[in-house]
């Protein structure tokens, strides 16, 4: 038995939705433990593209248990639609194969609308989906539940209580239209009705499976750098996206977890606004969207591209506890002369190695650059670690020198086999 909590380290979109997938092969329930539809992930199974926003990516294997834990804010619409384009494709989502936690929040209409109305003047560059408002109704004590959703007087009860502090804070101070009460009611009691028989305790059902000595896999979303606590605040989601929150959002104990797997891609991205200090802003970070396909999965936006950063890693290495690093998108360096890294920044004169709380640093931060020299080979087709080219297999000892952590795993490729395992987390 064993228990691996996979995270970003980054700032979300290191290719997670992968590894995930490929661990599930030896794992017997899948768990997401945070955040909502602002994580997507783009899976290639065979001739098939699956995008998949809040169920876990197990679900593309058979006889393994999807759980949406309660750290999760679920939009039910966006789940049944998922749940209906799986069906479609000829996934099994049965309450075999899927649970929904009873204490996970909900995103109402008035959420997605408070969300947009802010970007206006906030500028955080949110995916727009509610994510924020809903978690804040949570902190506030006024937020729906899943065990809400699917009792419909529960849930007329509950939004009677809150809705007129909604109406007068979206159309007085935000300006713009509230959704129709009963309208919204009825659509999520009908919503409810058919998500109700994938709602349970899920932390009992997590538990069931610990007590029998399966192998678990807490499935994070998003990076380190987005963490609501640690990341770059306030330019970050609204929940904690490090491994401890596998531990809250699942409902387990920390003694519960075996080994944490950080997932890194070679390079750096970020989607949204707020400090990104390795960014590329000429033509090498254009190059690096174009190999590597950088746009976001849920939202289509052009990612902001940059060289790995060290300073960020042994951040997000230090706060998850990372035993294990799965390095991804390795091939979209292929064809670089010299690949560049971030060992520490500078300013004033003053070498940083961790990342500052102050956002007002950021700009005037200069990199302290190390320069490796790049390979030419296309390594998609490589199957393990001594056939890769020589800069490649360098470049990976640089990183994993420099941090101090194995690469378990090296993605070459979206493929499922496209996959350098050279380690077992489950072994
Ligand atoms: P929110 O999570 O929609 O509130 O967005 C807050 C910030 O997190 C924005 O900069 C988003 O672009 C970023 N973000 C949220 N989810 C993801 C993700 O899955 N990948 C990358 N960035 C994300």
């Amino acid at each position: 038995m064993s228990n691996v909590v996979v995270v970003g380290t980054q700032w979300g979109d290191e290719g997670k939705g992968k590894v995930v997938d490929l661990l599930t092969e030896r794992s017997d329930l899948v768990i997401r433990f945070q955040g909502g539809k602002n994580a997507g992930h783009t899976l290639v199974v065979g001739d098939k593209k699956v995008i998949l926003h809040l169920i876990p990516s197990g679900i593309l294997h058979k006889d393994k248990l999807c759980v949406i834990g309660s750290g999760l804010v679920i939009d039910p619409e966006t789940l049944l639609e998922e749940i209906a384009a799986l069906r479609e494709k000829g996934y099994a989502v049965t309450t075999d194969t899927v649970a929904i936690s009873d204490r996970a929040h909900v995103i109402m209409p008035y959420h997605k609308m408070i969300d947009h109305a802010r970007e206006a003047t906030q500028k955080i560059g949110t995916t727009g989906r509610g994510i924020g408002p809903a978690y804040e109704d949570k902190a506030h004590r006024t937020g729906i539940r899943m065990i809400d959703l699917v009792n419909p007087d529960l849930l007329r009860k509950k939004i009677d209580a809150l809705f007129d502090e909604k109406q007068e804070y979206l159309t007085c101070i935000l300006k713009v239209k509230a959704p129709d009460k009963e309208e919204m009611i009825e659509k999520f009691q009908a919503m409810g009705e058919k998500l109700r028989p994938f709602v349970t305790d899920t932390s009992v059902l997590v538990h069931r499976f610990i007590s029998q000595g399966k192998n678990l896999l807490f499935e994070g979303a998003q990076g380190a750098n987005l963490d609501m606590d640690h990341g770059t605040y306030p330019y970050v989601t609204s929940s904690n996206t490090i491994a401890g929150q596998a531990c809250v959002g699942a409902g387990v104990g920390p003694t519960m977890i075996d080994s944490v797997l950080g997932i890194c891609k070679a390079y750096t991205t970020r989607v949204g606004g707020g400090p990104f200090p390795t960014e590329l802003g000429d033509e090498v970070g254009e190059k690096l969207r174009a190999f590597g396909g950088e746009y976001g999965a849920t939202t289509g936006r052009p990612r902001r591209c940059g060289w790995l950063d060290l300073v960020g890693l042994r951040n997000s290495i230090r706060l998850s506890g990372i035993s294990h690093l799965a390095i991804t998108k390795l091939d979209v360096l292929s064809g670089f002369e010299t690949i560049k890294v971030a060992t520490a920044y500078r300013s004033g004169g003053s070498l940083i190695e961790s990342m500052p709380a102050d956002l007002e640093m950021y700009p005037g931060m200069e990199m302290v650059y190390d320069e490796l020299p790049g390979w030419e080979e296309n390594i998609s087709s490589v199957r393990s670690f001594d056939e890769l080219p020589a800069g490649c297999k360098a470049y990976i000892s640089y990183i994993e020198e420099n941090l101090g952590v194995k690469a378990a795993i090296v993605s070459v490729g979206p493929k499922r086999e496209e996959t350098i395992i050279r380690e077992d987390l489950f072994g």
